[in-house]
């Protein structure tokens, strides 16, 4: 019998990847989302994509009564909860919102879990609770760091709750994935990043520039210790990244964790700087960027890229997309929209 992934914030950029990629791999999934941060255009290309509608519920993970009819309609052996708040300055202006919003879904979500008979559940993480490294690149064991924003730091506080919630809940297992900086888009380019209003992500804001959306690219500080002056991160394709829930969706339900509570960090191993992944996607797409140096963005860190070395191991799973492919996929994206009038 199939089994059955709940996919919170499952319209979403990175809920739309994983959906396509859960339902190429024989699972079926159920999509809530309180579409807060999009449209139905990611739920509508996973339409298309896989040819045939999921199920579609419009709920807010913040009513727990809501929460907990999910658990009642669906037979759910996994969860992937992705609905949550992500910007990091708004989160500085209005922690409460962010609070609120992130960390009562969470726990609404795990309540249900529990009390439904229990469930595996993964969270969305992110490298943010590593903070500024003393050295990368970072593995699991690495301290995390005290966070400097709200947002961050409900990151830190989902992770305890679903470290204690294991340890104290036999019948919950957990698995938080820490994504480095996701970018790209399926390559059909029927889904990918839509950000509302100016986007606050490098790769969105190259793309708008490059189809004339922004006037001008800001690389934020190229004074920094490293070798061009620009930051460095570790990009990890979309695609691989869904692969990646997969790939640990899978290990839940077979029942192959080694620990009922697992930490994975998610990204290629491979630093890149602003400058370099600016000029790569120059090259790739053949066009000429607008673009200036700024003023260092507050609050960014200097370095940072992951070791993936136990996802690779544990999980089975590998980054694959070349830099190209997956700058290009943002450019077709970038270019579907534009004709489809978004
Ligand atoms: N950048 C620019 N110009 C822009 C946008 C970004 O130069 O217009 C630079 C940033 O300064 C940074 C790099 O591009 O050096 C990447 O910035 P992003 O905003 O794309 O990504 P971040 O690494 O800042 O953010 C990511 C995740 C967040 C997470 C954060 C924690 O997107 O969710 O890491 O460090 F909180």
């Amino acid at each position: 019998m199939k089994k059955t992934v709940l996919v919170s914030g499952g319209a979403g950029f990175i809920g739309s990847h994983v959906t396509v990629e859960l339902i190429s791999a024989g699972y079926d999934v159920v999509i809530a989302d309180n579409m807060s941060n999009c449209d139905m255009t990611g739920y509508e290309g996973v339409s298309k994509i896989i040819g045939r509608e999921l199920p579609f519920i419009r709920m807010d993970f913040c009513d727990s009564q809501a929460v907990d009819k999910l658990f009642s309609d669906y037979r759910i052996d996994a969860v992937i909860h992705f609905a949550a708040f992500k910007a990091v300055g708004e989160s500085v202006a209005e922690p409460l919102k962010y609070y609120k919003n992130n960390l009562m879904s969470f726990l609404n979500l795990l309540d249900a879990a529990h009390s439904h008979g229990g469930c595996n559940v993964l969270f969305s993480s992110s490298a943010t609770v590593y903070g500024e490294p003393d050295q990368s690149p970072v593995t699991e064991q690495t301290p995390r760091q005290p966070s400097t924003s709200p947002y961050g730091n409900t990151k830190q506080m989902c992770e305890d709750f679903l470290r204690d919630c294991v340890k104290a809940y036999p019948d919950i297992k957990g698995i938080a994935l820490r994504y480095f900086n996701p970018i790209g888009a399926h390559p059909s380019a029927l889904i990918g990043e839509l950000p509302r209003g100016v986007p606050n992500n490098l790769v969105p804001f190259i793309t708008q520039t490059a189809i004339g959306k922004r006037e001008c690219l800001s690389i934020f500080g190229n004074d920094y210790p490293t070798p061009d002056g620009t930051c460095l991160r570790d990009y990890i394709d979309i695609v691989d990244l869904a692969k990646a829930h997969v790939c640990a969706v899978s290990r839940m339900i077979d029942g192959k964790m080694k620990e009922n509570y697992e930490i994975f960090n998610i990204g290629t191993g491979r630093p890149l700087s602003v400058y370099e992944l600016v000029t790569a996607f120059e090259k790739v797409n053949g066009l000429k960027l607008n673009y200036k140096y700024a003023d260092r963005r507050p609050g960014d860190v200097v370095a940072i890229w992951a070791d993936p070395t136990l996802a690779n191991e544990e999980l089975g799973w590998k980054a694959e997309r070349s830099i190209e492919e997956t700058l290009a996929s943002a450019w077709a994206w970038e270019k579907h929209l534009a004709e489809t009038g978004k």
